[in-house]
């Protein structure tokens, strides 16, 4: 079989290796398709070289085909189209009070063990969720980020009526922004990249550039001077992080998608202003992937028009570079059988 591995400096090696047997517990997957995320790219960039142990095979936002059984799994057969949850739980402690998905020592598949960039790929069945016979597997490798989107819009509360700003109109911005709409929320996308304001406008958002309006003022007058109910800080740059709590009104929930590397300025006495919430969004949970496992079979929402790009497998090298020189496609997504 074919498989990927990144092999650091910014470079992946394409390898023919042997098909393994799934182990205990585990299924073989015939991988569709496998979809690049931003940490594939930060990894790609070098970035986390000290938690990749290279050469290694990543990816994990993926859909496939069950195409063998390991002893004792009992709930999957050969056959069933699948997506893999990528959390490997297994060390949760009584201290992370249940909540597996950000365990002290959670293992996330695709970085600290072997992901999907692969035609074939073994995992443990307790990660899989089972789709319908008639599920897309195109649509279905934009499960595990829309499922980061269904998790960060459930923990904000939001509900019909109220206003959503999404700060960052990047695929999870984007994915934010429809779960939201999905809701019964008035959804307002800022983003600065006119591609990206170009694509959300066709996916049916209102959508504006905070470098050529004044983002409170626009929110203001969408809302009767209310301001947000929440706000999605999905851009991770310092001027999101200066806007959120201007944008968001009275009791606002302000949603923490983005993941900040280092220490950023907040201030921190609109909190206590206007008794402000911040909250912390990390991956998802099983309910989110339902929840995402739903919205896909549906597929109501303009999930389509999020895939800019598919490529076979032996092309990984030259996607990774053209994403680098290309910031305005959304999701790329490898074929894993080509
Ligand atoms: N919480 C989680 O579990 C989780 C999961 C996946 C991704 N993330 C994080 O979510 C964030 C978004 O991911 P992505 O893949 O969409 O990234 P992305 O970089 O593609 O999207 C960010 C967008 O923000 C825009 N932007 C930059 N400055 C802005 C500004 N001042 N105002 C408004 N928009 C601005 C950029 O043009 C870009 O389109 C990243 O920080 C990523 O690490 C978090
Ligand atoms: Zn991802």
């Amino acid at each position: 079989m074919i498989a990927t591995v990144y092999k650091g400096d910014k470079t992946f090696d394409v390898i023919e290796k042997e098909i393994e047997q799934p182990q205990n517990g585990e299924v073989r997957i015939k991988v569709a398709y496998s979809g690049v995320c931003g940490t594939d790219v930060h990894i790609y960039h070098g970035m986390m070289d000290k938690r990749v142990d290279m050469p290694q095979t990543i990816g994990h936002e993926m859909s496939g085909v069950i195409d063998a059984v390991g002893e004792g799994v009992v709930d999957y057969v050969v056959g069933d189209k699948v997506v893999v949850r990528p959390l490997d739980d297994r060390k949760v402690k009584a201290s992370d009070k249940g909540f597996n998905h950000i365990c002290e020592e959670l293992k996330f598949i695709g970085i600290d063990s072997p992901g999907s960039m692969q035609q074939y790929w073994n995992v443990p069945a307790f990660t899989l969720h089972k789709l319908q016979e008639s599920t897309d597997l195109k649509l279905a490798a934009l499960i595990e980020p829309l499922s980061v989107a269904a998790h960060d819009v459930r923990l904000s509360g939001l509900v019909k009526g109220e206003t959503a700003v999404v700060l960052g109109g990047g695929p999870i911005g984007l994915l934010v922004a429809m779960v939201a709409k999905e809701v019964g929320a008035q959804v307002i996308i800022s983003e600065v990249n006119p591609t990206r304001i170009a694509k959300a406008k066709e996916l049916g958002f209102d959508a504006v550039s905070p470098l050529e309006v004044d983002l409170v003022e626009y929110v203001k007058s969408k809302t009767e001077d209310r301001r947000a109910d929440v706000v999605f800080e999905v851009a991770g740059v310092q001027p999101a992080l200066d806007v959120m709590c201007e944008v968001a009104g009275i009791r606002g929930r302000i949603v923490m998608v983005a993941i900040h590397g280092v220490k950023k300025e907040i201030d921190l006495f609109k909190f206590f202003w206007k008794e402000l919430k911040l909250i912390g969004a990390r991956v998802y949970e099983k309910e989110d992937y339902e929840k995402s496992i739903q919205l896909i079979t549906a597929n109501e929402l303009p999930f389509e028009q999020m895939i800019t790009d598919v490529q076979p497998l032996s092309k990984i090298q030259t996607v990774f570079e053209n994403i680098d020189k290309n910031p305005d496609g959304l999701k790329v997504l490898m074929d894993c059988q080509l």
